[in-house]
């Protein structure tokens, strides 16, 4: 497990993904390799080929110890691509390498060994063991690894606790909810302290609150273990909550991969704008983007704010001061934000002006 949060920008990636195809339907290989069919619009090579183009031409790294989130509306090709990155689907053309090792060439025991220690995938539908209790549900992967049992007991027994379900170890997956289950599935996928975890689309089917509490579950985990986690949403407003970085896909292909405030504040196309027209954006947009130029009191004066707080925490900062706060990084004054330039990032005019 890791415990430190490195410089992931400079440290290998843990998945590095480059051209990735999959192509179901009659002679799939074909498209990646033909030029022209790789062009089409998915309407039209499924009408030339009788193809589907789940995952086109997709490339990206996932740093260490990042939360990567993949978004996208259904159909997407979301669960195609999480599944294709530990080959539960084969994919058609492209690169797959974790931690320097080429996926697309395991034999199927490696395969087993990705599958069972490296990268734990999380599910919508929990996929327990209904007559199974909640212990042995989650000892399950460390019996497929053939941990004995009172070793595997007694590191369930520590993961349980650890996801809050302490007391509900002898129940079965039909006695509790369905947030209880999640859990279980969670706890199932931590027991064998995999370095990645893969969820696709886990907290869906969930309550609002249930949601929410496991969501703060998610960014407990990254905070706390440096935990390396690629998370399918469709939710915006998940994926913003949870994404250091997202990748936001449209019929296959990623149209966008970036912060969440690069996401919101520079969208690369109208169809990423309308994606998220609606986002609260001094949710997301920081202090950096809003700050100009300007002389500060220095980084101790009550009114300063750090670089990377939220937009909406320095309104409160210049609302109470009723003056400009200074913008502080690492003990410097970088500039300084005023009422003017964070209503304009609220408004998202703030582009527009500098452009002026
Ligand atoms: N086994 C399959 N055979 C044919 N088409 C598939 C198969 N699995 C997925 N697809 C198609 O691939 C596209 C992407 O699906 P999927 O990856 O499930 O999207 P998402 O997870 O984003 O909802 C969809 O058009 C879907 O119908
Ligand atoms: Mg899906």
């Amino acid at each position: 497990m890791s415990t430190t949060t490195t410089d992931s920008a400079t440290t290998a990636p843990v998945f590095s993904v480059e051209g990735l195809w999959k192509v179901f339907g009659p002679k799939a290989d074909s498209v990646p390799a033909d030029p022209e069919l790789a062009a089409l619009p998915p309407a039209e090579l499924r009408a030339r080929t009788g193809c589907t183009a789940a995952v086109q031409d997709v490339s990206f790294d996932v740093r260490k110890g990042e939360v990567f989130v993949v978004m996208g509306l259904s159909g997407s090709g979301k669960s195609t691509l999480v599944r294709c990155l530990t080959r539960l689907i084969e994919p058609t053309a492209g690169t797959i390498v974790i931690d320097g090792e080429d996926v697309r060439a395991m034999d199927k025991s490696r395969l087993r060994e990705l599958r069972r220690h490296r990268a734990a995938m999380v599910f919508q539908h929990f996929g327990l063991l209904p007559h199974r209790t909640v212990l042995d549900n989650v000892a399950y992967g460390l019996e497929i690894q053939g941990m004995g049992k009172a070793e595997r007991r007694e590191r369930a027994r520590k993961v349980v606790e650890k996801v809050g379900l302490e007391g509900m170890e002898q129940r079965r997956p039909g006695q509790l909810s369905g947030g209880q289950q999640q859990r279980v599935g969670l706890a199932r996928a931590l027991a064998v302290d995999p370095e990645v975890l893969l969820f696709d689309e886990p907290f869906s089917a969930l309550d609002p609150l249930i949601r929410r509490d496991m969501q703060e579950e998610v960014v407990r985990m990254h905070r706390e273990e440096g935990r390396t986690m690629v998370f399918i949403t469709h939710d915006l407003s998940e994926a913003l909550k949870l994404g250091d970085r997202i990748a936001l896909m449209r019929d296959g292909r990623v149209v966008q991969l970036g912060t969440p405030e690069e996401i919101v504040g520079s969208p690369a196309d109208d169809y990423v704008r309308e994606f998220v027209r609606d986002v609260p954006r001094e949710q997301v947009m920081t202090v950096r983007t809003a700050m100009r130029a300007g002389d500060c009191e220095g980084p101790e004066h009550p009114g300063a704010i750090a670089a990377d707080a939220v937009v909406a925490e320095a309104i409160k900062v210049v609302s109470r001061s009723r003056k400009p706060a200074c913008v502080v990084e690492d003990g410097r004054c970088l500039g300084v934000v005023d009422h003017e330039r964070l209503l304009d990032v609220v408004a998202g005019t703030e582009l527009r002006k500098e452009a002026v």
